[in-house]
């Protein structure tokens, strides 16, 4: 009986008719059967503990109506299925600020998520990153809640071209990692809706399709189970009509989850399953419940099964092919961070002949965390061979870097000295206790099985700065007197305080995928201009930031963080938000603005004042009247990535709805426009205002 199976091209109407007949037709135990995923333990044993082996099974489904499981993949650098592209982790796509770049990304996933077997993705992640700390940082696009929604919205919205559902997680306040599965994240109304929930609303707005809910509790409830969260505000304020479903293994404690808005427990029924069947037969569970449920996953599943392709096939050679692999470099040259520059980059082959390059992350294929979003890409381009291959035989001189005196000796020996430093997934990454695997390799188990950890792995950072060694490395590089150039390679804001003035560059890379070695080639010899800005801000020190604990149990997320806090502190950062240097110079000239509707519309010219072609991007915040307290001076509204030649002059539009400059009123629960005089900014940073004009709304 295979006719429930939805059929390409079906309309809207045959779609309903579907889903209303399985409905019709299944039994409480088939349908209990579709809210949860199954197999996956045992597969996982199989597999070797090896992750993504094969798609999961993660809800939906019934074998004798003939009805298809949806099948998930993980990943947001890529998917975390067989041997597919691996681009820059997504805080590195977070700086590009390039969102056509991170919809074509998202195609890219779709097409390789498809050729793979599987119609449902984990790779859209815009948990905010509050502090640097935070183990996943490089999971998400950053600080900003608007750049979060606008970066998450372009790749979900990519991967759905190819009719694969993606899933925006971790619904949500899931922001701190050794303790997501305890941690109790306060917050209060306004903190909830303006800081923490819009980017989701917007990638939900946009049509992302599903939700996945996160480990942590919000408010004194796991967020799998926290009415408030997935019914008030998901459904009842959002209108969100798609399925939700729970993070891995430990995302629902109890039946009651299903009543309070989760449609799907992931990956097997611990929870759901038997217990729910018997909740909704002894009557604690409404049958309403399952009904309601089915019929969410039903619908999104029919939807994109019914609709057409965009390609005939998704054969196996459109993983990691030519196209992809050139998007992945593409991306790797848009985000890396130009931090400093005294003039020393780029280097020209007339004046670097010779080149050392120092740093044990200089010969590691270093592409971020090897948790749940581990990409096993079939090549990765280390800086290393990235530089020798730009420069030829015997260009590049090494050193054994734990021998001080001979870093130091061959930086002598060398024009210039790049330093390679950072982070790895021991330092920070997704934490998998002991007794858990991920998939995780090079770290045998106990009993020898390869791939399970012996001991836990990845977590939330311990430290802002770099490891002593590193620094010392760095000084040793420049006690050579040779210029010096750092390449920092890490997931959000490392501290650069105490090494910063023996650099004469600095270049943050992050965790820049499968080609990230040619990028940074191209990029140092000058064949791209640097244009990646910083999605988040670096602080001069630790104490700066929010308050973290990465063991808490509760922890109060207040209303500051991000470039808001520093601004109404007074506290200077180290770099702000939306900084990042360029080889050319942009001149900015003719802000207009005029309300148009509901939006306003704002022109301004950029002028590429350089003798390179280069990329800017163009930033523009809003400053609110100021009456309304707490609130941020000013937040980012729009920004636009422009391509110039030198002399080039290009009028960037930018539009922005007067509804996404509303605060929440916590006592009626509504959003209100603060009347009175708007500023809109035109900065090159949060804290380098370039141009303004004012506008009364
Ligand atoms: C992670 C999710 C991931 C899931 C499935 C969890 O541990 O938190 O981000 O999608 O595993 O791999």
């Amino acid at each position: 009986m295979t006719h429930f199976a939805p059929a390409r091209g079906s309309s809207p109407t045959e779609i309903q008719a579907a889903v209303d007949a399985v409905l019709a037709e299944a039994t409480l135990e088939e349908k209990v059967g579709m809210m949860s995923g199954r197999g996956f333990f045992q597969a996982f044993l199989e597999d070797d503990r090896v992750w993504g082996a094969r798609p999961y099974r993660a809800g939906g489904g019934i074998e004798r109506l003939g009805l298809p499981p949806l099948w998930f993949t993980d990943g947001p650098r890529g998917v975390a299925r067989g041997s597919s592209t691996c681009f820059p982790c997504t805080m590195a796509r977070g700086a590009t600020f390039d969102p056509d770049l991170e919809h074509r990304i998202g195609q890219a996933m779709g097409v390789e998520i498809r050729a793979q077997g599987c119609d449902l993705s984990g790779a859209v992640c815009v948990n905010l990153l509050r502090h640097p700390a935070w183990g996943r940082a490089q999971e998400t696009y950053g600080e900003d809640s608007w750049h979060l929604g606008v970066m998450g919205a372009a790749l979900g919205t990519g991967i759905q071209a190819h009719n694969v559902v993606a899933t925006v997680k971790h619904f949500a306040l899931n922001s701190m990692e050794n303790a997501r599965f305890k941690v109790d994240v306060r917050v209060d109304e306004r903190t909830l809706h303006e800081i923490y929930l819009p980017h989701f609303k917007h990638c939900l707005d946009e049509g992302v399709a599903s939700v996945m809910s996160a480990y942590n509790k919000v408010n004194g409830e796991y967020c799998g189970q926290n009415r408030h969260l997935l019914t008030n505000v998901l459904r009842g304020e959002w209108g969100f009509s798609g399925f939700v479903h729970s993070d891995w293994v430990f995302g629902v404690h109890q039946p009651y989850g299903a009543a309070a808005g989760l449609d799907i427990e992931n990956p097997e029924p611990r929870v759901f399953g038997a217990k729910l069947v018997a909740a909704v037969e002894s009557g604690t569970v409404e049958p309403q419940v399952i009904d309601v449920a089915c019929q969410r996953i039903l619908s999104t599943q029919f939807r994109f099964a019914g609709a057409e392709d965009p390609l005939p096939e998704y054969g196996p050679e459109l993983v990691a092919c030519e196209a992809h692999v050139a998007l992945a470099l593409e991306a790797a040259e848009k985000s890396a961070v130009l931090l400093e520059n005294d003039g020393t980059l780029p280097f020209s082959r007339a004046r670097v002949a010779r080149l050392a390059v120092l740093g044990k992350l200089a010969a590691l294929e270093n592409t971020g965390d090897l948790g749940s979003s581990r990409v096993r890409a079939p090549h990765v381009i280390t800086p290393l061979q990235g530089l020798e291959r730009h420069m030829g035989e015997g260009a590049v001189l090494t050193a054994d870097e734990d021998d001080l005196d001979q870093a130091r000796a061959v930086a002598t020996q060398a024009d210039t000295v790049v330093v390679v430093v950072g982070y790895t997934a021991k330092e920070e990454g997704e934490y998998i206790p002991g007794d858990i695997s991920l998939g995780q390799e090079g770290d045998a188990a106990a009993d020898g099985r390869a791939g399970a950890p012996a001991e836990p792995r990845g977590g939330d950072r311990i430290d802002l700065t770099l490891p002593a060694d590193q620094i010392a490395l760095i000084e040793a590089a420049a006690a050579s007197g040779k210029p010096v150039v750092v390449v920092i390679v890490a997931g959000s804001a490392v501290l650069v305080e105490g090494w910063r003035e023996q650099a004469n560059a600095i270049l943050q890379t992050f965790y820049s995928g499968m080609e990230g070695g040619t990028a940074l080639a191209r990029l140092l010899f000058g064949e791209r201009s640097p244009s990646g800005r910083l999605p988040f801000t670096v602080a001069r020190r630790a104490e700066d930031y929010p308050f973290f604990d990465r063991d808490a149990t509760e922890i109060n997320y207040g209303y500051w963080h991000g470039y808001a806090k520093f601004e109404a502190e007074g506290v200077e950062p180290r770099y702000p938000f939306g900084h990042g240097l360029s080889y050319a110079g942009f001149g900015y000239r003719a802000l207009t603005a005029r309300l148009s509707g509901d939006r306003i519309e704002a022109t301004v010219a950029v002028r590429n004042e350089g003798t390179v072609a280069a990329e800017e991007v163009v930033q523009l915040y809003v400053e609110y009247p100021g009456g309304v307290k707490p609130r941020a001076a000013k937040q980012l509204r729009a920004f636009q990535r422009v391509g110039l030649l030198p002399g080039e002059t290009r009028i960037v539009r930018l539009s922005i709805a007067s509804d996404d400059l509303r605060y929440r009123d916590a006592a009626t629960r509504r959003w209100v426009l603060e009347r009175g005089e708007h500023r809109l900014i035109i900065a090159r940073s949060a804290t380098e205002e370039v141009l303004s004009v004012g506008m009364t709304l």
